[in-house]
């Protein structure tokens, strides 16, 4: 491997994982009150309801892509019976259909920060890095999608999946990235800077999903007093 190579497929996972991990107890440390979305609910709810829930639900079926096809070894779809143009033709329909819906949502977010003036002057030093870099990864994971899996029908589950995997067993094999697609090598690359920021940006919301609230007591609300007392009678 070049050092080029030995950079992007060996250094940059392991620096990025150590900004991720230690920058995340940094900011919890330092900055535990601005751990939160920052939402600007009150200030536009129509494009965030509409970007907000197509975001969300995008990426939770992206996510689910991810772990299938990256994650999990082509090796035990193939002991359950998922032949390769099962497995090929799940990932373009139900990935596709994800990161539509996913860039759809983040392009609608994107737009109303950009043009809502109020919204504007909420946004962050740290959101002008953010966005960038979550746009071009999405946009780029389109393309690994729909250009390397439909013209090229790039097989990445025998080199980008393994190299994802080998990164965390601490074996990293850069070598099976030498030779990958540029859209994959730029997703991947592009993703990581991603992760890199991730613990310095708004997306440290994601690790504080309110599970809780789905086995919380009910909260019983006061109603108006009128209402209250026809609702006695
Ligand atoms: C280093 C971590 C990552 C790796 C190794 C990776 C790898 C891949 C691969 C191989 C594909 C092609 C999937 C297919 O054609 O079936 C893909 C697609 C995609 N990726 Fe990533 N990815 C990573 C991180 C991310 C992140 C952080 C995002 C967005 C926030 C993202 C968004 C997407 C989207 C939108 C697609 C296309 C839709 C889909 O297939 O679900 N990826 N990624």
């Amino acid at each position: 491997m070049s050092r080029a190579d030995t950079f992007f497929w060996v250094l940059l996972p392991y620096v990025t994982l150590t900004s991720f991990v230690v920058g995340h107890v940094w900011r919890y440390r330092r900055d535990g009150f601005t751990w939160t979305a920052r939402s600007t609910q009150l200030l536009e709810r129509r494009l965030l309801l509409v970007g907000s829930y197509a975001f969300h639900l995008g990426i939770l079926g992206v996510i689910g892509g991810h772990i299938l096809g990256i994650l999990i070894p082509n090796g035990w779809t193939d002991a359950i019976g998922v032949s390769h143009d099962l497995y090929h033709w799940v990932a373009i329909v139900a990935g596709g259909a994800a990161g539509v819906l996913l860039s759809l949502g983040a392009i609608v977010l994107v737009y109303r920060r950009l043009k809502i003036d109020r919204i504007r002057a909420t946004t962050l030093r740290s959101d002008w890095v953010m966005y960038p870099l979550l746009l071009v990864t999405i946009l780029l994971g389109m393309l690994c999608t729909f250009v390397g899996g439909l013209v090229d029908e790039y097989d990445y589950r025998e080199t980008v999946s393994p190299w994802f995997r080998s990164i965390f067993t601490l074996q990293p094999k850069g070598n099976l990235m030498v030779d990958a697609p540029f859209v994959y090598q730029a997703h991947v690359t592009i993703a990581w800077l991603l992760y890199a920021v991730w613990p310095f940006t708004r997306l440290v919301h994601v690790w504080s999903v309110p599970v809780g609230y789905l086995a919380r007591s009910p909260i019983v609300y006061r109603a108006k007093r009128g209402a209250t007392r026809t609702a006695l009678r």
